[in-house]
């Protein structure tokens, strides 16, 4: 049978909630991942040292019985100091900016993206060498935000050169381009994004579990991701986007922004590389790209799949809060050795 491993996997966007859905969640990741670049939008955000270490402590709490390292992100504010970037630097990997109200619990995000309002903590963490995500959307037509944006990407990059910046679930075949013009800019992608469009979600009957922010685009840009994520380009990382709903809240009027991915990213990563016979860059895009652009060495954690079938559960359960994976029910062909 046809094996695979992925060394140190790593997720560099995920959203691990808090008390029964952190429960339920987190060790879906702790079991494969070795680390996961840990999302701020709780509510109310982590913008606290106090705050920032209590989380980190109830998720290694609720990842006890893995090997797993949560990196912790501050949400980011104009209005920090240097000395309160300097003093909590050594328990973050990066600040996450959203612009207020573009997705879940953003609400307190910043309200302008202009330079000049942004100054004072961006060059605090150009100094202290900290790295910035953002969710890169304005607030206009809802396909065309991504690209909207470019030009906040562009003036950030060129006015900082060197802050890290890095493009966060980007969708577009634009953000894809924008990597290769400025030293300074990398980007995360998912896994939904490199396998889904608007079609899969809208096209025929509603699919509330395939809608997410930013929304899934068009052929083209899918066909752009997927290649920049085969070919492992160096700039471009795996950040799952992972973000639980309850099922309640995604089966309803008015449905929650999220694709929940964890547990079966492993194995359609796998089966998509090995489809397209491009398993040999799967580490690098997984694993070494983010090391070398987070300047960080991740610990030892080797996960076999084997190409034998696993039908991806209906939902998972814990107590009362009930979530539903992308791919429910759905038969993938590789699996992950027990
Ligand atoms: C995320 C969430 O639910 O926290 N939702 C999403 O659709 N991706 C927030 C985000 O990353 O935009
Ligand atoms: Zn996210």
């Amino acid at each position: 049978m046809q094996t695979f491993t992925i060394n140190s996997a790593l997720d560099m966007h995920l959203h691990l909630r808090d008390e029964e859905m952190l429960k339920l969640v987190a060790p879906l990741t702790s079991k494969t991942f070795a680390a996961a670049l840990i999302m701020p939008n709780l509510v109310p955000p982590v913008t606290t040292k106090e705050a920032l270490l209590g989380y980190k402590e109830r998720i290694k709490e609720a990842c006890k019985k893995d090997d797993f390292e949560p990196k912790m992100t501050l949400f980011f504010k104009n209005d920090y100091s240097y000395e309160f970037l300097k003093d909590i630097k050594d328990e973050i990997i990066a600040l996450k900016l959203y612009p207020a109200g573009i997705t879940t619990n953003s609400e307190t995000g910043v309200s302008s993206m202009d330079v000049e309002s942004l100054r004072p903590t961006l060059e605090s963490m150009s100094k202290l060498n900290i790295p910035l995500c953002i969710h890169g959307e304005t607030n206009g037509f809802v396909m065309d935000r991504e690209k909207e944006f470019m030009p906040i990407y562009e003036s950030i990059a060129s006015s900082f050169p060197d802050l890290k910046i890095i493009m966060e679930h980007i969708t577009t075949k634009d953000a894809v381009k924008l990597l290769d013009k400025y030293e300074n800019l990398y980007a995360t992608v998912t896994l939904h994004h490199l396998l889904i469009t608007l079609d899969d979600l809208a096209g025929g009957m509603l699919k509330p579990h395939l809608f997410c922010k930013p929304i899934a685009k068009r052929p083209e840009d899918r066909s752009a991701l997927l290649e920049a994520a085969l070919n492992a380009h160096p700039k471009l990382m795996f950040g799952s986007d992972s973000a639980p709903h309850p099922k309640h809240k995604k089966e309803c009027c008015g449905c929650a922004a999220g694709v929940f991915t964890s547990p079966i990213a492993l194995q359609v990563l796998t089966e998509l590389f090995d489809k397209n016979n491009k398993l040999e860059n799967l580490n690098s895009f997984i694993s070494l790209n983010a090391q070398r652009i987070y300047n960080f060495k991740a610990k030892e954690k080797a996960i076999k799949l084997v190409k034998k079938e696993f039908i991806v559960p209906d939902a998972y359960r814990y107590n009362e809060e009930i979530v539903v994976p992308m791919f429910a029910g759905q038969s993938l062909s590789w699996s992950i050795e027990e």
